[in-house]
């Protein structure tokens, strides 16, 4: 199985389009280890010809114009695709916005939760993905499943998706109640086990998670390689970088540092490899000359960049 990264940074991506702050402008002036990343998604290939993404970003355009394995094969029909079907691990504007580029009439599948498959379903824009052609279907939770293409054809890609921690979409919170709790335990925002059809080893993708329980310590154990949301360094770091009054808590998205940050939570782990994705544009470890770089990568985490390969 392939695994390729094909977008590493958090919604807004990096360089973000109205951002001043300091890492904006050094990728942007194009400095030295502060390499600029597309918003948040991964391309998985079970037989190295066809492909599920899992999330579709703004930026899809641009990672297929990246990603040659995404771009029509030279022998196939004067219309179509590689990708066979896509994955939502939630609503969020940066994994579900790619799909309306994806319209053209083109089959494939989509698979996501119920609840995530309602607000499809509530904004009609998502109708330029006709039903008829581009099915959606409901990614049951704890449960394998084969992914299939638009006719129904195994993928060799299973998915084993599970809740996480984290938050209903920022546009589905209900304004004017600032101290209002929007977190969310029951399947707005999912993990996935992603492994090839008879094969032992998996990879799990969480680009998005709140906290980390003693049941995701379990279930993660033994990993091949983890792919895991690294939104922030520090809890406070959009505050402290004067860019926004939310903490990475309030956000649905824990740390990477301090005592109930992931490195610590994930320190006893067994993990083949593990990789921050879904990097906010604040988080210092975006250049490579910063301590905090030097410390994730000391503590055994590498840091997620487009066109990432991880071969399973
Ligand atoms: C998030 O991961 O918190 C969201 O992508 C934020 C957003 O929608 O901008
Ligand atoms: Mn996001």
């Amino acid at each position: 199985m392939r695994v390729k990264i094909i977008g590493s940074a958090a919604g807004g991506g990096f360089p973000q389009w109205n951002c001043n702050y300091r890492l904006s402008r050094s990728a942007r002036s194009g400095m030295a280890g502060v390499h600029s990343r597309t918003q948040s998604s991964i391309a998985v290939s079970a037989d190295g010809t066809g492909w599920v993404l899992f999330n579709a970003s703004p930026d899809i355009g641009r990672q297929i114009a990246q990603t040659p394995e995404l771009q029509p094969a030279a022998d196939a029909l004067l219309r179509s695709t590689p990708i066979r079907a896509v994955v939502l691990t939630n609503g969020d504007v940066d994994h579900v916005a790619g799909l309306l580029s994806l319209r053209e009439r083109q089959p494939f599948a989509i698979y996501a939760t119920a609840q995530v498959l309602a607000t499809l379903a509530a904004n009609s824009i998502f109708n330029v993905l006709d039903p008829a052609i581009v099915p959606r279907r409901i990614l049951a939770l704890t449960e394998e499943l084969a992914i299939c293409n638009a006719d129904g054809q195994e993928t060799g890609v299973v998915v084993d998706a599970f809740p996480v921690p984290g938050k209903i979409a920022l546009y589905l919170e209900q304004r004017g109640d600032p101290s209002a709790d929007f977190s969310s335990d029951t399947g707005d925002t999912i993990g996935v086990r992603i492994s090839g059809a008879g094969s032992r080893a998996a990879v799990f993708y969480i680009p998005g998670c709140a906290r980390i329980d003693a049941a995701l310590r379990t279930r993660l154990a033994d990993a091949a390689c983890l792919l895991f949301d690294g939104t922030v360094y520090a809890d406070d770091e959009m505050i402290l970088a004067g860019v926004g009054q939310k903490t990475g808590a309030r956000m649905g998205h824990i740390a990477m540092s301090g005592e109930a940050g992931s490195i610590a939570a994930l320190v006893d782990v067994r993990i083949g490899r593990r990789v921050f994705v879904h990097i906010n544009n604040t988080n210092p470890v975006l250049d490579e000359s910063s301590a905090e770089h030097a410390a994730v990568r000391a503590a055994g985490w590498e840091i997620g960049s487009d066109g990432m390969e991880i071969e399973l």
